[in-house]
């Protein structure tokens, strides 16, 4: 196969584990193929160290088989294209969160100036026969702009999140550019059948696409290829995980601080789309509804600091700690505290034990692309005695996790009903039901993404 170049903001050492579904998929995708990663350096620098909008200077390592190539951005470029248009307007928008997006030109503006000098950076860097594999939403005009530097090699895209459908992104400011963008590349991957339908959609009536059938599409004087490819995790790297000491120590800690007492789990980047006020006050109308949980479950919520710069994750951190308060408040005794909130990143070796010991992990975001603590609980339990995953119906996952306990998040008292549910569940039904959900897991890993992704962009038409 030819060299795989993947592209992405935010990039990981593929050597060592990272926090974040997409580094995580990455990394396992470089490890297996060699080749380039380019991206972001994660380094912000100041205009008085010399940093310039549209400028960056390029650094290049040698990690394994992979070259790291990475770009440093000015503080400015920074501020309008990561914290500006990627995640204060697509992210929220992506995610049904019209009413979070702030849309201003500047941000628009920094957002094509930093896609254009990758453009710039990434070019001399390749070979003719290079397949490029473009990630995420920070990245979409970033094939144009190669293209319109003469690139030819074959491009694919994969959006880590949701697609809206399209009345939503018809409220995007220059949502016809941004779609227009995605006929550059040759593929285009989504997370879920739903998102392919909103693209399908969208291409139909806004930009008169003609269906040839099989998943092309043309639009623009171009055939574009857009199919779902969920992604997965390495299911049994996972699962061997939790046979490591770190894994262990944190599986026994945990048994032992919780043998008589029922243990639910909760593992995010504390983020709006993750619906944690919603399932605080899911668990709290469990205690209210159920009282023989109370001095008898706890929930540990580990949320992860994430783009704290941007105000409304600022405001979801002060709600969830007042709501985390409350509950204590109300229900805590001296010897029992309902919710055990953790705002910190959990080693990735100890996250496997933790995922064991959890009796019920509850995933329950108000919209995901996909969301890989799903499928990492799954992989972690003990076949022998597995715990239940509460799932939200608006997770990717949930197209494949037929098993799991779908929820509504935004009704409360369906997902205590839920969650009661998986709490009384007969061992087997749980072990019935997580057997089907490895199966559906193993069947459809991140290595399978990764080679059918692959396979398709190299069997595409340049
Ligand atoms: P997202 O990509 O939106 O963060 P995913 O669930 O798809 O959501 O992927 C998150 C990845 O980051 C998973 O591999 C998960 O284990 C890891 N992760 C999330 N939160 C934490 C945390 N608090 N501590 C450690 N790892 C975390
Ligand atoms: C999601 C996005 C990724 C992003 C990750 C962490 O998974 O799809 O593109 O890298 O969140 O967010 P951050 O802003 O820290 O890169």
């Amino acid at each position: 196969m030819a060299r795989v170049v993947v592209v992405s903001n935010r990039l990981a050492d593929p050597r060592k584990a990272a926090a974040g579904g997409l580094a995580v998929a990455l990394g396992d995708t470089l490890n297996a193929t060699g080749g380039l990663w380019f991206g972001w350096s994660g380094k912000v620098v100041d205009e008085s160290e010399g940093g310039t909008p549209g400028e960056g200077e390029l650094h290049t390592h040698q990690a394994g088989n992979v070259t790291l190539a990475t770009v440093d951005l000015c503080k400015e470029d920074h501020d309008s294209y990561y914290l500006g248009y990627a995640n204060r307007v697509l992210w929220p928008m992506f995610h049904y969160r019209l009413d979070l997006a702030d849309f201003n030109k500047q941000s628009l503006a920094g957002y094509r100036r930093v896609n254009q000098m990758f453009a710039r950076k990434l070019m001399p860097l390749l070979k003719p026969d290079d397949l490029i594999w473009i990630h995420d939403y920070h990245l979409i005009p970033l094939a144009a702009e190669l293209r319109s530097m003469g690139c030819g090699n074959r491009i694919g895209f994969f959006l880590h999140i949701p697609l809206p459908p399209p009345l939503m992104l018809a409220a995007l400011p220059g949502h016809e550019w941004l779609i227009r963008a995605l006929f550059a590349y040759d593929v285009v991957g989504f997370q879920a059948q739903a998102d392919v339908n909103h693209f399908e959609r969208y291409v139909h009536s806004e930009a008169d696409a003609e269906m040839l059938g099989d998943g092309h599409y043309r639009a623009f004087n171009r055939t574009v290829l857009a199919r779902a490819f969920p992604i997965g995790i390495d299911v049994d790297e996972f699962a061997q995980l939790t046979h490591g000491k770190e894994a262990r120590e944190t599986y026994e800690t945990m048994r032992e601080q919780y043998s008589r007492r029922r243990l639910l789990i909760g593992i995010d980047r504390l983020d709006y789309s993750k619906g944690l006020p919603q399932r605080i006050k899911a668990f709290q109308e469990l205690l209210a509804s159920y009282p023989e949980n109370r001095k008898s479950a706890t929930l540990i919520q580990i949320a992860s600091p994430t783009r704290e710069s941007v105000d409304a994750y600022a405001d979801i951190r002060h709600e969830l700690e007042h709501l985390c308060g409350q509950i204590n408040g109300d229900y805590g005794e001296l010897d029992w505290m309902p919710v055990r909130y953790i705002h910190r990143t959990v080693a990735r070796k100890r996250l496997p034990g933790l995922c064991r010991a959890g009796r019920v992990a509850l995933v329950t975001p108000l919209r995901d692309g996909m969301n890989l603590v799903a499928k990492e609980y799954i992989a972690a339990q003990d076949p022998a005695d597995p715990g239940v995953l509460v799932l939200s119906r608006f997770a990717g996952a949930a197209e494949q996790l037929r098993e799991a306990l779908l929820v509504n998040p935004y009704d409360t008292e369906g997902s205590a009903q839920a969650i009661q549910r998986a709490l009384q569940m007969p061992l087997e039904e749980r072990q019935a039901r997580h057997q089907k959900l490895l199966e559906r897991i193993r069947a459809q890993d991140v290595h399978w993404w990764r080679k059918t992704f692959l396979q398709t962009l190299e069997n595409a038409q340049p």
